[in-house]
């Protein structure tokens, strides 16, 4: 062996000895690190610990989240590792809400949902009048009966991650297992479940799906870059990929002519898919630093979007490639997610505000009128509208669900 290999392999086993202890020495002292080095590095590194900052409540949430997906941390170190993570990584200072009056009334209603960690990430308004949630690190869905407060779960199988749901005219329940690379049909009335498989085992995140009215299921793969497309009588599920390498595809709606159109949460675009042919078009919006996280549409076929990383609502006409943008009350960080249109009036969460708020935009008054979540929210992911033109909010960070009635 030359001096000079040997040298490099001194110093590749200097690195290998040392850069995991380092990393490890990066947590600070106090009762709870031992607890963390030990459960916390199974499926991330540390990073994923120590980039995160959250209130005591909002690592205790964390905690069950992670045990929910199969970390190992004993109940009884709860407590110990919530005060531990809570003092060194705390909560960063977010901007606050901003409430602006107006002449609309609403009402909130919340429900804690019975698995602690569940995380509500998205809901869905069943013709039935029951409110549906994916408890994604519970590897569950859930029904509310808002009339009498019972919540019914449903487990699904491993390692599924339920994200978006859908329900189709038979009242099935269609959701995307974001973990788990599949797409779920779960029939209510006898808990039966059926899986798709992705033909490709690049589509590793299946996100969210919407029915077009012919009952075709599309869904944005985020991490993957693609659009799916899952014919419900054959079971086929095809792949396209997005134009746009990373772009992410995020939110999906079906305009009144059939075709699904979809954001870019990793560009500055909005895209529409030929049903037939799964051509995808891009068409990009004004400002370079805009990244569109949901999408709802109004008459004519407008496109709405929340623009997540500049905190605005945006518009755009696909016919004329017009786009008109308004500054979200809270702020350039007030972080606009979840988006939903009643009768042509816009609602939408801004998920960087603490409280989270829920906003209403007006089109024809172009005047906004917002409300705090009073739970807080902890990051409102996405809404759906009910039979009766109410919205079902799921709150991830504080494990609830919600009905906001609009008078
Ligand atoms: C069995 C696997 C597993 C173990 C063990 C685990 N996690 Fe996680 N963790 C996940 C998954 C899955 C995610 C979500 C996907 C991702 O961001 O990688 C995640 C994400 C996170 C996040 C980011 C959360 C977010 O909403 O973006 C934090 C913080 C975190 N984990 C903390 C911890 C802590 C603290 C421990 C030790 C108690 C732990 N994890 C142990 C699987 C695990």
């Amino acid at each position: 062996m030359s001096k000079k290999s040997i040298l490099v392999l001194l110093v590749a086993v200097f690195f290998c000895s040392v850069v995991p202890a380092r990393s490890q020495s990066e947590l600070p002292e106090g009762n709870g690190k031992k607890t963390v080095q030990t459960y916390c590095v199974q499926c991330h590194d540390l990073g994923s610990v120590t980039r995160a900052n959250y209130s005591q409540e909002g690592w205790r949430n964390n905690l069950y989240m992670m045990i929910n997906v199969g970390a190992a941390l004993p109940k009884a170190e709860i407590e110990t590792v919530t005060q531990y993570l809570a003092k060194n990584f705390p909560e960063r200072p977010q901007p606050k809400a901003v409430v602006i009056p107006g002449s609309a009334k609403i009402a909130i209603k919340e429900w804690v949902v019975p698995t602690p960690g569940s995380r509500p990430h998205d809901p869905l308004a069943t013709a039935d009048g029951a409110i549906w949630y994916t408890g994604q690190f519970a590897n569950l869905l859930g029904r509310l009966d808002p009339k009498t407060g019972k919540i019914e779960e449903f487990r699904l199988t491993p390692k599924a991650g339920p994200h978006g749901l859908v329900a189709d005219k038979d009242g099935n329940i269609w959701y995307t297992a974001n973990f788990g690379s599949r797409v779920g049909k779960l029939n209510p009335k006898t808990g039966e479940l059926t899986e798709y498989f992705m033909p490709d085992a690049a589509a590793r995140d299946p996100h969210t799906p919407i029915f077009d009215r012919k009952g075709t299921l599309w869904f944005t793969v985020q991490g993957a870059n693609m659009v799916g497309r899952l014919i419900p009588q054959t079971g086929e599920v095809k792949l396209v990929s997005s134009p746009t390498p990373k772009s992410r595809p995020y939110g999906i709606a079906v305009n009144s002519k059939g075709i699904p159109f979809f954001v870019e949460f990793g560009s500055n675009q909005i895209a529409g898919i030929d049903p037939n042919t799964m051509a995808i078009r891009e068409y990009p919006l004004p400002n370079a630093e805009s990244r569109p996280r949901r999408i709802a549409i109004t008459s004519g076929d407008l496109l709405w979007y929340s623009d997540y990383s500049r905190g605005y609502l945006g518009r755009f006409d696909p016919a004329t490639g017009k786009a008109s943008e308004w500054p979200s009350p809270g702020g350039p960080r007030s972080q606009p997610y979840a988006i939903a249109a009643v009768n042509d009036v816009l609602w939408y969460a801004e998920a960087g505000t603490k409280p989270n708020t829920l906003v209403r935009f007006d089109p024809k008054t172009e005047k906004f009128q917002t409300w705090v979540i009073p739970s807080g929210g902890g990051v409102v992911r996405n809404m759906d509208v009910t039979r009766d033109g109410n919205l079902a909010l799921a709150l991830s960070g504080v494990n609830r669900v919600a009905l906001v009635e609009l008078k």
